[in-house]
């Protein structure tokens, strides 16, 4: 059984007294599910909010990492840096590090294997953009970008890997896939690995749907067989509408 998902990257969003306040409203609000859930507040509020989430279920995960593990890099964090306050899974590769911080899958490669060696677990982000789709090559894109990033992995790092598909296209927009395109492209990326690796793996693996996902459209998307949960945005800022869409689950 795959686990099922649901994660809020909260982005460049919450102060700490602001972070603090909607972890205790979340917690309060939080649905009697099944479901792993996460969020993922800015890098300064994260010891922060492992503390206050001591007794929750709530895991909270880091929006990124550096790939080295320590030394002359001003301003990024290491893998032991989370490690030591309690982290142990990061987002790696979000369209946004992609876009604005240059992020290249070289890049992400190397930060996904020093995680790895970590042993965290790496939420891997990736998807295609509006040009990509309209074109027709969005399963060409998705699948460069999982091989470069993911397929020189050796086959036993595979149970610490969640995959996240966001369409750069439905990202903060209020554009979201259909749910019969997040259903197509998460079995199109079950294909993919299986043919990298083995159906074993690729059935194991959960994989995310992300992009202007709320509480009106979540349990549609959720309802696809091969969409294991979602990564919020927006919606996960407003304590009401996160518990909603973990319920839609
Ligand atoms: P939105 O839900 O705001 O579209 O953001 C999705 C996202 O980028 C999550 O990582």
């Amino acid at each position: 059984m795959r686990s099922k998902i649901v994660a809020g990257n909260w982005k460049m969003n919450k102060n700490l007294t602001e972070t603090e306040a909607l972890l205790v409203q979340l917690s309060a609000k939080l649905p009697d599910t099944d479901a792993e859930v996460m969020v993922a507040p800015t890098f300064v509020n994260l010891a922060a909010a492992v503390r206050t989430l001591d007794s929750s279920r709530i895991e909270v995960i880091a929006q990124n990492m550096h790939f080295a593990p320590n030394g002359a890099y001003t301003g990024e964090i290491s893998a032991d840096m989370l490690l030591n306050i309690g982290v142990d899974t990061v987002i790696i590769g979000h369209s946004e590090r992609r876009a604005y911080f240059g992020e290249t899958d070289e890049i992400l490669v190397k930060k996904v294997v020093a995680a790895l060696e970590n042993n965290m677990r790496v939420m891997f982000c990736f998807g295609e953009e509006l040009e990509d789709r309209k074109s027709g090559n969005h399963f060409n894109i998705v699948e460069s970008q999982l091989k470069n990033a993911l397929f020189s992995l050796d086959v036993s790092h595979w149970n610490k890997i969640i995959l996240a598909y966001e369409p750069v296209w439905a990202i903060g927009t209020g554009e979201t896939a259909s749910p019969e395109q997040a259903q197509e492209m998460h079995a199109f990326i079950r294909k993919t690995i299986t043919e990298a690796y083995n159906s074993g793996v690729a059935n194991k693996v959960s994989i995310l749907y992300g992009g202007s996902v709320k509480p009106a459209n979540a349990k549609e998307i959720f309802s696809k067989p091969d969409v294991d949960g979602g990564l919020i945005g927006g919606a996960s800022l407003v304590a009401d509408d996160f518990a909603a869409i973990i319920k839609a689950i």
